[in-house]
């Protein structure tokens, strides 16, 4: 096998160190997104939800939400050598995993299985800060140019997706869970402050334990805190601990809301042209009327926790790359609206066909030909 240098080889030998701060710089960084006191209250949220939207929507002066992809659009032209890229993975593999699946708790997203395009896209919006992603920034930038991005993308090909991701909870579920940090509009933050430091410290005792039943939860929370002071904070609690979802409401907001963009089963779209329900060819363009490449996630068989994490990051505008129509079309979704559409998308499994077939190097392919070695082609193409 060729070897390369890659400034990032020392890191990657330090995988632990990387992964310790990025989970450290991770939890901080939401913390002080939430103690903004400009978005104290939920509907201070939804007003700057509805302010970023509305500013998304039309396309800022000399932006777009593909105006800063013009190195994606130079790498889609490339062909990527998996071997090259096993080697700057070294580095990607300390937060995303060797196997390429992220982690259960939805921190580092699974990049084994997404569309090639839609991974060169982020890499580059990463890149060139047009998405926040401070833990991986510095990362990122130890890739050289167009060329590694393919390279990179063409090694990850090779990773089959993780076959059981962790899924939403498919109903009932009341826990407090620091993740809940990052998910609008809720925050433990606020949780905090109304209940007092006392009361927080043994709430804590009951972080991350599911209850199936409300009056479980609140009968644990009453063992924590007393009955008075729950009866005194019951809603905020309440509130917080809400995991609940509804597949039956996630099923109807998914087929009306996101099939034409992600398709019927979360198969996302790399195509050139997307094609609606009904058949018919939906043409990409961007704002000067010239066509783009679809970019549009695979979010079958993601982590249910990044997926609501950055579903409802676009929707308040914090993930700032995103479509703008995707932005309108959720604009009004409510929490449980958001938790529902996302845990059923979780349960979806990508099929056969959803994938760009490989080695068609005038679909901007892969450098993939037949005599090559088995493991050059993508494990989810093979047999
Ligand atoms: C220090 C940890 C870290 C390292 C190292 C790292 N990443 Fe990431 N990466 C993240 C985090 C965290 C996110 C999700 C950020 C968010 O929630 O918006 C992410 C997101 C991504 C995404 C977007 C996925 C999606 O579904 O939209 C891609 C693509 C990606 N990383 C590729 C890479 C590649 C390629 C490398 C190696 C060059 C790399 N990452 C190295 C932490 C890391
Ligand atoms: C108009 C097209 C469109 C519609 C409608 C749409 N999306 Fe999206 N969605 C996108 C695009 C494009 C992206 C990637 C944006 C980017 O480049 O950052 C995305 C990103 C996402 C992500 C983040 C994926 C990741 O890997 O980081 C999630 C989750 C998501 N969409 C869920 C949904 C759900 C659920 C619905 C329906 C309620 C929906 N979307 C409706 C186009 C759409």
């Amino acid at each position: 096998m060729k070897k390369r240098e890659f400034q990032g080889s020392i890191l990657a030998k330090t995988s632990k160190i990387i992964v310790a701060l990025a989970l450290l710089s991770f939890y901080v960084v939401p913390v002080c997104y939430a103690a903004d006191p400009a978005l104290g209250s939920a509907e201070a949220i939804r007003q700057a939800a509805a302010a970023k939207a509305s500013a998304l929507a039309k396309p800022p002066p000399g932006g777009h939400w593909t105006a800063t992809a013009e190195e994606a659009l130079e790498a889609l032209k490339l062909n990527g050598d998996p071997e090259e890229g096993e080697d700057i993975y070294n580095v990607c593999a300390a937060c995303h995993f060797p196997t390429g699946w992220g982690d259960p708790l939805g921190v580092f997203p699974q990049l084994a299985g997404q569309h090639t395009n839609v991974l060169i896209k982020q890499i580059a919006d990463i890149r060139a800060k047009n998405r926040d992603n401070p833990t991986m920034y510095p990362f990122a930038m130890q890739i050289e140019g167009a060329q590694d991005i393919v390279d990179v993308c063409a090694y990850i090909q090779t990773r089959e997706m993780n076959p059981n991701p962790r899924v939403g909870p498919g109903g009932q579920s009341w826990v407090l869970s620091n993740m809940r940090k990052e998910v609008w509009p809720i925050s433990l933050d606020a949780l905090q402050k109304e209940v007092g430091n006392d009361n927080f410290k043994k709430l804590k005792s009951l972080e991350e334990k599911d209850f199936k039943s409300k009056e479980d939860f609140l009968a644990a929370v009453s063992n924590a805190i007393g009955s008075g002071e729950l009866e005194k904070h019951k809603a905020l609690i309440l509130k917080n601990a809400d995991w609940v979802t509804d597949l039956t409401l996630g099923k109807k907001l998914f087929e009306e809301n996101c099939v034409k963009c992600h398709g019927d089963h979360g198969q996302g779209n790399w195509q050139q042209d997307m094609v609606g329900p009904d058949g018919k060819k939906i043409e990409s363009t961007d704002d000067k009327g010239n066509k783009e490449p679809a970019y549009y996630p695979v979010i079958a068989g993601q982590t249910y926790l990044y997926l609501l994490r950055q579903f409802s990051w676009i929707q308040i505008g914090k993930r700032r790359n995103a479509n703008p129509d995707m932005v309108k079309q959720i604009e009004k979704f409510s929490f449980l609206d958001m938790k529902s559409v996302v845990d059923y998308a979780s349960r979806f499994k990508m099929k056969e066909g959803d994938w760009q077939e490989v080695g068609d190097k005038d679909e901007a392919g892969w450098d993939l030909d037949a005599e090559e070695e088995d493991e050059d082609i993508p494990a989810h193409l093979r047999e």
